[in-house]
């Protein structure tokens, strides 16, 4: 189930800047990129087609949230781009992720956002009024995309094993917050280098800066799949 190539987040402004960034590539390498809000909002679906053109595999990262039938629709047009696989909000709800499936389609994998990385939980406790402690929450919310009968979660590397033992070993889990040994964290907070996703059992990574602001992204891209498959 583990996909052998990470996954590229092209969190970039433009149409121009991914072509140039697509071009670094030999062109027998095909790549699996994430596109997410901000490219996709800029550049429209025409990037997708684009991409996927090109011969590359597309996780489309929108985080659709709104009521079943608007998802559902939603997610027809989606299936129609051709994209590899989407995400939801679990938070939306078990009748939600459900409808997205059926507007998806069987073949595109189909995950959801349980709590972003971003809110802690003094903010979840506060703001969405939820008196469990956050890890406890990101499991209820996994099983919950379990029985909806989507293929799995995006989570940090930190939550891999509770959420695997809580659903299934088969239930997808796709970590960002990747970091090669050394490099720069950024923003990001609670980091795992790829050969550490690895060992607790990430079944997709993803990892943008360090690839894409790279001096070789190439050299970066094949250095972090090497870890990433040792
Ligand atoms: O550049 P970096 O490797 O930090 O990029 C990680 C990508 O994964 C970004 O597109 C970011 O928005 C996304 N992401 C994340 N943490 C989450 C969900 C998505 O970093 N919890």
């Amino acid at each position: 189930m583990r996909e052998i190539r990470p996954i590229v987040a092209l969190d970039f402004p433009s149409f121009e800047d991914v072509k140039a960034f697509l071009a670094l590539f030999p062109e027998e390498e095909k790549l699996y990129v994430k596109i997410g809000m901000e490219l996709y909002y800029a550049a429209g679906p025409e990037i997708v087609r684009y991409v996927k053109s090109q011969g590359h595999s597309v996780f489309l990262d929108l985080k659709l949230h709104d009521i079943p039938n608007t998802v559902k629709s939603a997610m027809k047009v989606l299936s129609n781009l051709g994209v590899d696989m989407t995400n939801v909000h679990a938070a939306g709800g078990v009748e939600m992720m459900k409808a997205a499936r059926e507007g998806l389609g069987q073949g595109p994998k189909l995950i959801a956002v349980t709590q972003l990385t971003s809110t802690s939980e003094e903010q979840m406790k506060d703001f969405q009024n939820i008196q469990t402690s956050l890890a406890e929450s990101v499991v209820h919310y996994a099983k919950k995309t379990a029985e909806a009968g989507l293929d799995g979660v995006v989570c940090s590397a930190h939550e891999v094993e509770a959420i695997k033992s809580a659903t299934n070993s088969d239930f997808v889990c796709l970590t960002p917050g990747i970091r090669p040994a050394g490099s720069a964290i950024g923003d990001q907070k609670r980091v795992m280098t790829p050969s550490d996703a690895r060992q607790i059992g990430s079944d997709y990574i993803v990892v943008g800066r360090p690839i894409t602001q790279a001096e070789n992204p190439v050299e970066a891209y094949r250095q972090i799949k090497a870890d990433w498959n040792a």
